[in-house]
């Protein structure tokens, strides 16, 4: 294998036919199916978006009827799963109990016989539905809290929001979830996705797939970023102190998370519409000081990292807009990770519908073949 077929990170190098959503990196276009992702982040819903992604369609209004009261059925969990809840340590992080439960509960549902697709939609609604539900779960028991029950009254968005706070929230930061979700659900092949598509490819259940996708996300330099931004943002302390704190960051060689893109050499899309949705968070709720920040933050970093096609993604803005809402910011990867459990769910469609086994190879530089030597001849 010559060393010019090798890049690192697998830059550029499709790994995968794809039908379900492009980006044009230079040109800061996103689309779903065809459609762009801010058109549906502002006139559709998350459910709508997530049928769209697993079928490759609009539904029709009976579709979309159907596919919604099947989802509202599915939320609830066995009751053993609360009792796993309670067994985890609370000080663990969510993004560990969502990678663990996801597998957990393939024990109760799977089918694991993956060529049955009657079987496979079933398993898509099961974890589609299940998701918030057991990143809620979590977090109200390691608070010490009784678990809510999901609210079949509730749309996808609007139950999320309930579960978490236990305050059903208002038509206004429910269309604000419900828009993050959409802009979180898909982004062709990004590292976790790749993970689904590597583990489907081996035919084990879509339980241990997406619990997978889980542990890819949970890194910081994809969408643990979201959490890390706001450290970073508190850090830094006030608008007023970003100059200062990001020539430091450039003269240390130190990454700005929220910044930076292998395929967008432009302002991510999904961060100007984060960036709108937070505008009209702040009339409902106060301004952080965080938001002030990061606007200095990009406006002192664009001379120097917008030139090298450095700009912000997806996670600069939405950590400022879950906080805004109230949401702890360990549960923000997690909220990235119910979104994207679409799109997981709908690249793991499409790999077991035309299958073959992930099996790269590698450049070898290690020894050549060698002679045993026994441990008393050792040195
Ligand atoms: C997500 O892939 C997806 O689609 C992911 C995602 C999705 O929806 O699934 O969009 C979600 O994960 C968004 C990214 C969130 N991560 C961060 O915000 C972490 C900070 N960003 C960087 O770590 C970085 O930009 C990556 C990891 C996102 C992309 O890195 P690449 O493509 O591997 O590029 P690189 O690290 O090789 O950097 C190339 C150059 C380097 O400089 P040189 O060594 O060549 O001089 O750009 C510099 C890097 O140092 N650089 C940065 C930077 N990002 C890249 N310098 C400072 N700050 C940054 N954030």
């Amino acid at each position: 294998m010559s060393l010019a077929e090798y890049r690192p990170g697998l830059a550029d190098v499709p790994a995968a036919e794809s039908a379900i959503s492009d980006i044009d990196g230079k040109n800061a276009r996103l689309l779903y199916r065809g459609f762009p992702v801010e058109v549906l982040a502002r006139e559709s819903t998350f459910e709508e978006t997530a049928w769209l992604l697993l079928k490759g369609e609009l539904p029709r209004q009976k579709e979309l009827a159907d596919f919604d009261a099947q989802l509202r059925q599915r939320r609830a969990l066995h009751f053993r799963m609360t009792d796993m809840f309670k067994a985890l340590p609370a000080t663990g992080h969510p993004m560990d109990a969502l990678q663990a439960s996801v597998a957990a509960l393939g024990m109760f549902h799977s089918t694991r016989e993956v060529s049955d697709p009657a079987g496979n939609w079933e398993s898509c609604l099961r974890i589609l539905a299940s998701v918030p539900t057991l990143v809620a779960t979590f977090h109200r028991v390691r608070l010490g809290l009784e678990p809510l029950a999901p609210r079949d009254d509730l749309d996808h968005a609007g139950n999320l929001g309930y579960m978490l706070t236990g305050k059903e929230p208002s038509p206004a930061v429910r269309k604000v979830l419900d828009a993050c979700l959409i802009l979180h659900a898909e982004h062709q092949m990004n590292a976790s996705t790749f993970a689904a598509r590597v583990v489907g490819s081996t035919l084990a259940d879509p339980y241990r797939v997406i619990s997978a996708a889980v542990g890819a996300l949970a890194g910081p330099l994809h969408g643990g970023a979201n959490e890390e931004v706001l450290d970073m943002l508190e850090v830094i302390g006030s608008a007023a102190n970003a100059r200062a704190w990001f020539e430091n960051a450039v003269a240390t060689k130190g990454k700005i998370m929220g910044f930076g893109h292998r395929v967008y050499k432009v302002k991510d899309p999904r961060a100007t519409v984060l960036q709108d949705l937070a505008e009209h968070v702040f009339a409902e709720t106060s301004r952080p000081r965080s938001y002030d920040t990061a606007l200095e933050l990009e406006k002192v970093a664009l001379p120097v990292l917008g030139a090298k096609g450095i700009h912000p993604n997806v996670d600069f803005f939405s950590g400022i807009v879950y906080q805004s809402l109230g949401i702890p910011k360990d549960i923000f990867t997690p909220l990235f990770a119910i979104a994207r459990t679409a799109g997981w769910l709908a690249h793991w469609l499409e790999q077991v519908g035309g299958n073959r086994l992930f099996r790269p190879e590698q450049i070898y530089k290690g020894y050549a073949e060698r002679k045993y030597v026994s441990l008393d001849e050792r040195a």
